[in-house]
């Protein structure tokens, strides 16, 4: 588990400035683990101190969520508050936030189990495919296809047993140590990679063609996982390379090595002590002042969220899920409603304030060059493929950044996000010309080039804005 400390500097690689903010975040991550760390009394009092982060746009809050997402070794998700809003929401289905994020904490707790039993999966995999490449890459006919084969697995009969049964029916006689020769033989060459290419049928399960229509319908069921694999899957012959095959194989072994109620069990506990859900865009859903007509529903879905925010229980596939301990880190500009409007209850379940601050010319310059994802260095390696070597100055990485700058002050104040949009129009005619034909070339970027360039395409008043 990382340290607040180490949570920062994880952020810092992708976000510039807004430490306030990081910091918070990071404390409250910590404190899961801390609680984590406790007496089961102690545990059940310690409620999480959930988080609103308010700020401008374009200033990185989403941003923030969704680094962050990535650091944590829990469950997390991130819904839109207005996602809630939308006209055909069928019934403003709340619920959903926690069904997500219970999908989150399977998928998440399901991979644990795949690093845990990969050898024996891999070990497994290859005796089958030791198995296929003995009988010519098909798969041994047994007696008793599917219908019996199915009622058997639903009885419990050993599977062993079954295939045992299968292989006496095809009337081997050779002795069992020639058997072991062989297959000695051929475990050999298939690890020096002999049959990587050979060709193996393999049985995949087919896809229901009902369940899309169902989903379509917008029906959350499955229908075999509803029958709990007792309904015999359809399956069909495929027949792949080796490698392919592998995968295939391991896929299915791995499978079959999960205990997927004691996933389930985990992924519950998971979700209910360490979930952490971001509700973006939460100024969306407050009243804006005395208007009628779109704050009733707002207001109406702020009731929604009130009872997961506050605790209770939702019914999910897997079963109740309790949300008294989840985290919720909610965000929004707030620059049309305050966070005052929101209706008081909701605001007292957010009783940690973090600001996030305008950007500065100097937070613009490093946004540009410095993260690990930074615009100029996506440009830079997007028209190094077509031999464009491109090259900054200082000034003129200085240039955008004030223009940028002036820009939002002069009209509407799109924090970072006009970034994209200048380093967009700037490079225009390189990357519309940029043909690859021709050997790597150096092109610079320098005050002159911006002022021919950002004026010609639409921005006008460059002069006004560089100084
Ligand atoms: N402080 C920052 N450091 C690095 N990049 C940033 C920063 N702020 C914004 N960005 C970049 O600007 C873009 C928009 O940022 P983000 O989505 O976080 O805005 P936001 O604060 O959520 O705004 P909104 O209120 O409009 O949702 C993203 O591409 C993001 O990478
Ligand atoms: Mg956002």
């Amino acid at each position: 588990m990382l340290t607040p400390k180490q949570i920062v500097e994880a952020l810092d690689k992708y976000i510039v400035g807004q430490d306030d903010a990081k910091r918070t975040v990071a404390i409250a991550l910590r404190n899961r683990y801390r609680r984590s760390l406790l007496s089961d009394e102690m545990r059940e009092e310690i409620i999480p101190k959930n988080i609103i982060m308010v700020g401008p746009t374009g200033v990185g809050k989403t941003e923030i969520a969704r680094r962050l997402a990535k650091l944590v070794d829990a469950p997390f998700i991130k819904v839109e508050a207005t996602k809630f809003t939308e006209v055909g929401y069928v019934g403003r289905d709340v619920d959903s936030m926690i069904r997500d994020l219970m999908e989150a904490s399977v998928r998440l707790v399901k991979q644990k189990w795949e690093v845990r039993v990969r050898v024996t999966a891999e070990a497994a995999a290859e005796q089958r495919i030791v198995e296929l490449l003995l009988n010519e890459g098909k798969i041994p006919q047994k007696a008793n296809d599917n219908g019996l084969g199915a009622l058997q697995k639903l009885f419990g009969v050993n599977d062993t047993a079954t295939q045992l049964a299968a292989q006496n029916s095809t009337g081997e006689t050779a002795s069992t140590d020639e058997k072991h020769g062989k297959r000695a033989r051929m475990l050999d060459e298939l690890r020096s990679g002999m049959h990587e290419n050979d060709i193996i049928e393999v049985e995949v399960s087919e896809n229901n063609q009902g369940n899309d229509s169902m989903l379509a319908m917008g029906i959350d069921i499955n229908v075999g996982e509803l029958f709990g694999g007792v309904l015999p899957k359809k399956t069909k012959h495929r027949r792949v390379t080796v490698a392919e095959g592998r995968r295939i194989l391991i896929a299915e072994e791995t499978e079959k090595l999960t205990d997927m109620d004691e996933v389930i069990r985990e992924a519950i506990e998971k979700a209910e002590q360490s979930g952490i859900i971001f509700i973006d865009e939460i100024d969306k859903i407050a009243a804006n002042g005395g208007v009628k007509g779109p704050d009733v529903s707002r207001e109406g879905v702020q009731r929604d969220i009130l009872p997961i925010v506050e605790g209770s229980t939702v019914n999910t596939k897997y079963g109740p899920v309790r949300t008294n301990y989840m985290l919720f880190i909610a965000a929004g500009a707030f620059h049309v409603s305050k966070v005052s409007d929101l209706i008081p209850e909701l605001q007292g379940r957010f009783p940690i304030r973090v600001e996030l601050k305008p950007l500065t010319i100097e937070d613009y310059e490093r946004i540009l060059t410095k993260p690990h994802n930074a615009i100029i260095k996506q440009y830079t390696a997007m028209l190094e493929t077509d031999n464009i070597h491109l090259v900054f100055t200082e000034e003129s990485i200085r240039a955008i950044a004030q223009y940028a700058y002036y820009a939002n002050e002069n009209s509407e104040n799109i924090g970072a996000r006009r970034l994209h949009t200048i380093v967009e129009n700037l490079l225009e005619d390189i990357s519309f010309n940029a043909t690859g034909e021709h050997p790597m070339i150096d092109v610079t970027i320098d005050e002159r080039y911006m002022e021919e360039h950002l004026s010609k395409n639409g921005e006008s008043d460059v002069d006004r804005y560089i100084i």
